[in-house]
């Protein structure tokens, strides 16, 4: 696998190979790479001549510097997964290659998709993410962007944002990977002592909850009562809300387009986001 950290070395690459035809999927990332991770790498393989991933951990998206500060920094383990999963190129930049003086700002109007939810409890978040993304995806040029459920406001901000820009890539969207007792993958549970860790699992179970509660009670209803159930100690939840999957905004009533339970929950410092597509009409 290669690792290239300059703009002007990764498009030398590309420009090579796509004149040779080849499709590229591309894996963007902020590092500390677990499964869920690598099963993006693996779809991107399947469907791909070539795959790229990139590892930049993003200062724009961190409202709070504590988080970035403390955000898993392990290249070298990474980079071992990533030549293990048959990755060809890992672009690696500085920041100084992603935001050279003088860059514009990318302006999508994003309709609200970035004030709830997420959006609403970390402010200016999302602005980042859509600075990075569009800035990645202008070097790569990719034919397919890789990215997983379990980021669901995040994906569907991207997705808005590649439609509004008529950005000429597909995004695919991949299902969260679990730990066997269903913590959802993420780079955060690192952090999280062993202990932490198999608690954790209370929140996918929690959340699930919501597929049989759907049957009997409206949607606010079960929002609250699972708050309530997810809200004792050591657990800390910010939101457990219903909304539909397009608009993220929270549902009223059942309608047969597809509604999603998200939540985010902290526990032991760590904020930990999951979320579950209630209806059969999977988005992808
Ligand atoms: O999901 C992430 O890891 C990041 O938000 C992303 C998409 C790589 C942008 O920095």
């Amino acid at each position: 696998m290669l690792i290239l950290r300059t703009v002007q070395d990764i498009q030398s690459w590309l420009t090579f190979h796509s004149a040779k035809g080849s499709s590229i999927g591309f894996v963007p990332t902020m590092g500390a790479l677990h499964a869920g991770h690598i099963s993006l790498i693996d779809r991107a393989k399947r469907e791909n001549h070539l795959t790229v991933c990139s590892i930049f951990v993003n200062p724009t998206q961190f409202n709070d510097a504590k988080d970035l500060e403390k955000y898993p920094r392990t290249l070298e383990a990474d980079s071992l997964l990533l030549s293990n999963a048959g990755c060809d190129v890992l672009f690696y930049p500085s920041i100084a290659e992603i935001y050279p003086p003088g860059l514009a700002q990318v302006k999508v109007d994003l309709k609200g998709l970035d004030l709830v939810m997420e959006g609403a409890h970390r402010p200016g978040h999302f602005e980042g993410v859509v600075q990075v993304v569009h800035r990645l995806l202008d070097i790569v040029r990719p034919d397919r962007l890789y990215m997983g459920q379990k980021d669901f406001q995040q994906f569907t901000i991207i997705d808005h944002m590649i439609k509004e820009l008529n950005l000429p890539v597909q995004l695919v969207v991949c299902p969260i990977s679990r730990e066997p007792h269903g913590l959802a993958m993420s780079s955060r549970n690192e952090r999280l002592s062993t202990e932490g860790r198999k608690q954790a699992a209370f929140i996918y179970s929690t959340l699930s909850k919501a597929i049989d509660l759907k049957n009997t009670m409206k949607p606010e209803q079960i929002c609250l009562q699972l708050f309530d159930e997810l809200n004792q100690d050591p657990f800390k939840p910010e939101y457990v809300d219903i909304v539909g999957a397009d608009d993220l905004l929270p549902i009223k009533t059942w309608t047969d387009s597809p509604v999603v339970i998200c939540t985010a929950v902290w526990l032991e410092g760590i904020r930990l986001i999951d979320n579950i597509i209630l209806s059969l009409a999977a988005k992808e």
